[in-house]
């Protein structure tokens, strides 16, 4: 519930289902593409405050969205941590090879907030411009941060994390406990900053089975959100167990959150079990067809919203908007939603 009621803007008392959108400010905006190509480092818009700011509301005044996400990324992590992190065109992010686990060791909390403090500062213009909105903080989860550490770009196979895992797992372990002291204090200096909701991404939670989807999966997720909800009991967090599909039951089990991110491959017992738990749903509209529109786009929308109701449903995509959208069906997506709710 509470989810629910921070994300429709504090102004309106209308019941209707709240939407956003992962990465709903990017590529397939104009006025994002405008200072893309004018800034060409994407680490350095993340952290410029006037720019991350003004892109982070971009989406709100075209669309006038539920809630804003931070606009930053997830690799902004091991960049602070010394790894560094460059974008390439067209490839996507590019990691240094970790020469030894030490070197990031090193690095202190002082060190941290060097980097990532301007990001704190987005967060503080971003609710000095917008007091109603709902805004999101996040980070990535700390097996999806190491997956890119480890394979230093967007990989296929995932051959090297997995090697990695099965070959060093003491080695991988003091990595994943080094992210999930940083996760939770980066989180915590966001909530300090102003986000109302957090959202921890796992987008590679599909890559691992069994034993080890409990020790890097669920284990670092518990420990992470445990050890916040500690410390801010009355934020809520979202997490995106991406494609975990049945195992998502025991991730339900074990750690107490307040809504899940479904996608494409979250099968219906999955639900059931948040609406019987009161588990706020988000999702989980299939970006491609969001990209192709027409008629098929609308019937999916309207089974969507039949499906899921008003209750403990915010409308989201699987995953996020492709860059190649038209405007238009992202428009008509909005319009259906708020409509329904009217009609
Ligand atoms: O959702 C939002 O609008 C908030 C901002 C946000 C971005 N990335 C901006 C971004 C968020 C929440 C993320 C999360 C993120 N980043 C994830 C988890 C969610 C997911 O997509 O599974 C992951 C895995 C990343 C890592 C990442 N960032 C990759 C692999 C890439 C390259 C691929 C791509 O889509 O370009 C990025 C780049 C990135 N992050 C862009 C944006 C707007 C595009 C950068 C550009 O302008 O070139």
């Amino acid at each position: 519930m509470l989810i629910k009621s921070l994300l429709i803007s504090k102004k309106k008392t209308s019941s209707r289902t709240p939407i956003w959108f992962m990465r709903q400010a990017g590529r397939y905006l104009p006025e994002y593409k405008k200072i893309r190509t004018k800034e060409k480092k994407f680490l350095d818009l993340c952290f410029n405050p006037k720019l991350a700011s003004t892109i982070s509301l971009q989406p709100i005044n075209r669309f006038d969205l539920d809630a804003i996400i931070l606009f930053s990324d997830i690799l902004v992590i091991p960049h602070a941590l010394g790894q560094n992190v460059k974008f390439k065109e067209k490839i996507g992010p590019i990691l240094k090879p970790i020469k030894n686990i030490k070197q990031l060791k090193n690095i202190g909390k002082d060190r941290w907030d060097n980097i990532l403090s301007p990001i704190y500062e987005t967060i503080d213009i971003i609710k000095s411009k917008n007091k109603d909105k709902t805004l999101i903080g996040f980070c990535g989860s700390p097996f999806t941060v190491l997956t890119y550490m480890i394979e230093g770009k967007a990989s296929k196979d995932h051959k090297k994390i997995k090697l990695f895992l099965l070959s060093e797992p003491q080695k991988a372990k003091e990595i994943i406990d080094m992210l999930i002291e940083i996760s939770i204090h980066y989180l915590s200096k966001q909530i300090d900053a102003g986000v109302d909701v957090v959202q921890l991404f796992e987008s590679w939670s599909s890559l691992l089975e069994g034993e080890l989807y409990n020790d890097f999966i669920i284990e670092p997720n518990k420990q992470i959100i445990t050890r916040l909800k500690k410390l801010y009991p009355n934020i809520p967090i979202i997490i995106f167990p991406r494609n975990s599909e049945s195992k998502t039951v025991k991730l339900i089990n074990d750690i107490a959150f307040d809504g899940l991110s479904i996608d494409l491959k979250t099968p219906e017992n999955v639900i059931s079990l948040c609406q019987k738990k009161e588990i706020i749903i988000q999702g989980r509209l299939d970006p491609l067809l969001l990209l192709v529109g027409g008629a098929q786009l609308e019937k999916k929308i309207n089974e969507d919203l039949l499906f899921f109701k008003k209750e403990n449903y915010i409308f989201n995509l699987s995953h996020g908007i492709l860059p190649e959208t038209p405007i238009s069906n992202v428009e008509k997506m909005i319009k259906m939603i708020r409509n329904y709710e009217t009609a």
